[in-house]
């Protein structure tokens, strides 16, 4: 592997490993990583997550370094993964209306990448750069065509790329993905997930 290769983490919000979710990410990493990035992959469902207790303790000291948390469970990891990474995959499909349980935990505990004192009306990004480049991976039972009217994950995770210092590069939203138990992506899915991992994998 080269020296300069793109480093890529994806973080999986997705219930099911093997899933819509994660096989378009498998398919997005695939081709990053035949384009010569090093890829990885974070299940959130395989990590202990506590709730976020709102002490804002990590929010209280300023500077570009991640505030730290008082709750000792697998976030310090993910969060040292993620600061190593220098493209992101953040995927997760639509329950209620919006990202799953687990990955809107894990967005609530990014509040130690902003600083907010006690004090201040809302936070500040630590890294308002937004260096690190991100694909985001979104799927419902509703068609995609409906997805803005039925709910909002791309937005949230579009928040969550911005917390962790990364800007949107391209999106891929997987509509009707509820119709059978095992669900093969479509060509046009596949497709677009293959194009999405070499443009991160040049860092363009
Ligand atoms: C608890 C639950 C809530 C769901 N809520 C919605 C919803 O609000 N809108 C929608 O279009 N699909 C909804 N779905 C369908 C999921 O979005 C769909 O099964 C998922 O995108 C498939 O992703 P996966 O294969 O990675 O599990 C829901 C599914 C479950 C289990």
């Amino acid at each position: 592997m080269s020296k300069n290769s793109v480093n890529i983490l994806a973080i999986v919000g997705s219930y099911r490993k093997g899933g819509s979710i994660d096989s378009a990410i498998d398919q997005i990493l695939s081709s990053a990583k035949a384009a010569g990035a090093e890829t990885s992959k974070i299940y959130l469902i395989d990590k202990h997550l506590s709730f976020c207790t709102n002490c804002r303790s990590c929010t209280q000291q300023a500077g570009p370094q991640y505030g730290a948390c008082v709750l000792d469970d697998d976030m310090t990891g993910v969060l040292r993964e993620l600061e190593r990474a220098d493209a992101l995959v953040l995927g997760s499909p639509m329950n209620a209306g919006t990202v799953t349980a687990v990955m809107k935990v894990f967005i609530e505990r990014l509040v130690c990448t902003a600083y907010w004192p006690w004090g201040a009306l809302s936070p500040k990004y630590r890294n308002p750069e937004k260096k690190k480049q991100a694909v985001l991976v979104a799927s419902s039972a509703a068609p995609a065509f409906m997805a803005n009217f039925t709910g909002d994950v791309m937005g949230r995770l579009k928040t969550a790329a911005s917390m962790l210092g990364a800007r949107s590069i391209g999106t891929l939203y997987i509509g009707l993905a509820a119709k059978q138990q095992h669900q093969e992506l479509s060509r046009r899915a596949r497709k677009k997930a293959q194009i999405l991992g070499k443009k991160l994998a040049a860092g363009q």
